[in-house]
C-alpha cells in the first residue's frame, strides 16, 4: 500500500463510508475498496449498505443507481465527469416513442442509462441479470434499450419473445471486429474466448463463454483451460493477470480501454472522504421512477 491508499483506508473507517469499485477501475483503486463487482452485484451490495456514506468507483450511471437504491445515503461518484457514452444514445422520449408504437410491450433498461430513462422503463437489467429479467415478463414483445448488441444477445436466447431494438451500443465493446476474434485465435488456437455480451454478435459467434464481467472472472478462475483470450475492457485482464499468474491471458485487440472507467484517481477518493466532492443529487421525481425499475430488477436477478 502507498501513502495515499494508506490514508483512504483510515479515513475510510474514521468516517464510516463504504468503498465500491468496478472491475474496470485500475487495481489501485480497486485495492482499497471494501468489494469489487459488476454492475449488478455493486447494485445490490450499495441498496444493502448500512453504512452513512457510500463511495461509487465507477460511472455515474452506477453511483445514481447507488443513490436511487438507497436514497439516504450520502453517495459519491469520484470523478465527477466520468460518465457512459451509451448512456448519453438515449433520452426519455426516445422510450416514449416506441412505447407508442409497441403499447403491448414491456420496455427493459439496462442499466447503462440515465435515472430519467429508466424512470419511463418498466424494469432495469444488467448484463449478467438481463435474460432472467425477460424470461420473467408476461409480454411477449419486449423493447430493449439501449444496447442493441445485448439486446440481441438476449434475443437468441430467448426466443420466444419479440425483441424491439434500440441503436445504441458501448463505443468500447462495439469496437472489437469480427476479424479481431479470429486473428487472435489464430495466434492462441489453444486458448479459449471469454467475451462480454456488448460486443456485436459477429463476435460473439466466435467466443466459447459469453456474460458479464463477474461472469468472465468466475469461468477464467474455475476452468481447466490455462489460456484465455479476453473479450472486454482491460481491468478483467489486469484481475486476472495478478490472480492467476499460473494460466496465461491475452487480450482479444490492443487498446480495450474504456476511458471513463479509468478517469477514478486515488485522489479523488481522497477528496471525497474529505468532503471535497458533491453528493449525487437528482429529481425527486427521476428517482421515484427509477428506483422501482431498479428495485424490480434487483428482486427478480
Ligand atoms: P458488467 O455489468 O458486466 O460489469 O458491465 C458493465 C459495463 O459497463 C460493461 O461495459
Ligand atoms: Fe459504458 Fe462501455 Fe465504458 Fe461500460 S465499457 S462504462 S458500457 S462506455
Amino acid at each position: 500500500m502507498n501513502e495515499i491508499q494508506k490514508k483512504i483506508i483510515s479515513l475510510k473507517k474514521e468516517r464510516g463510508a463504504l468503498i465500491l469499485s468496478h472491475y474496470y477501475q485500475a487495481l489501485p483503486v480497486q485495492d482499497i475498496s471494501d468489494a469489487v463487482g459488476d454492475s449488478f452485484a455493486l447494485a445490490k451490495l450499495a441498496q444493502k449498505a448500512e453504512q452513512d456514506i457510500i463511495i461509487l468507483c465507477g460511472v455515474r450511471f452506477m453511483a445514481e443507481s447507488a443513490k436511487i437504491l438507497n436514497p439516504g445515503k450520502t453517495v459519491y461518484l469520484p470523478f465527477e465527469a466520468a460518465g457512459c457514452p451509451m448512456a448519453d444514445m438515449i433520452c426519455p422520449d426516445d422510450v416514449l416513442s416506441l412505447r407508442r408504437k409497441y403499447p403491448k410491450a414491456a420496455v427493459v433498461c439496462y442499466v447503462n442509462s440515465s435515472a430519467a430513462v429508466k424512470a419511463v422503463s418498466d424494469i432495469c437489467c444488467t448484463s449478467s441479470s438481463a435474460e432472467a429479467i425477460v424470461r420473467s415478463l408476461p409480454n411477449r414483445q419486449i423493447i430493449f434499450v439501449p444496447d442493441r448488441n445485448l439486446g440481441a444477445y438476449v434475443a437468441k436466447k430467448v426466443p420466444e419473445k419479440e425483441i424491439i431494438l434500440f441503436e445504441g451500443y458501448c463505443p468500447i465493446h462495439n469496437g472489437v471486429s469480427p476479424e479481431d476474434a479470429v486473428a487472435a485465435k489464430k495466434a492462441s488456437p489453444e486458448a479459449c474466448l471469454l467475451v462480454h455480451p456488448e460486443c456485436r454478435p459477429d463476435v460473439l459467434a466466435h467466443a466459447d463463454y459469453i456474460g458479464s464481467t463477474a461472469g468472465i472472472l468466475d469461468y477464467a478462475r474455475n476452468t481447466d483451460a490455462k489460456e484465455m483470450i479476453i473479450g472486454t475492457e482491460i481491468g478483467v485482464y489486469d484481475i486476472l493477470k495478478r490472480e492467476l499468474p499460473e494460466k496465461k491471458f491475452l487480450m482479444v485487440k490492443d487498446e480495450f480501454v474504456c476511458p471513463d472507467m479509468k478517469k477514478t484517481e486515488l485522489e479523488d477518493v481522497l477528496a471525497c472522504l474529505e468532503g471535497k466532492r458533491s453528493p449525487i443529487e437528482l429529481p425527486e421525481n427521476e428517482m421515484l421512477g427509477a428506483k422501482a425499475s431498479l428495485e424490480r430488477m434487483v428482486s427478480i436477478g
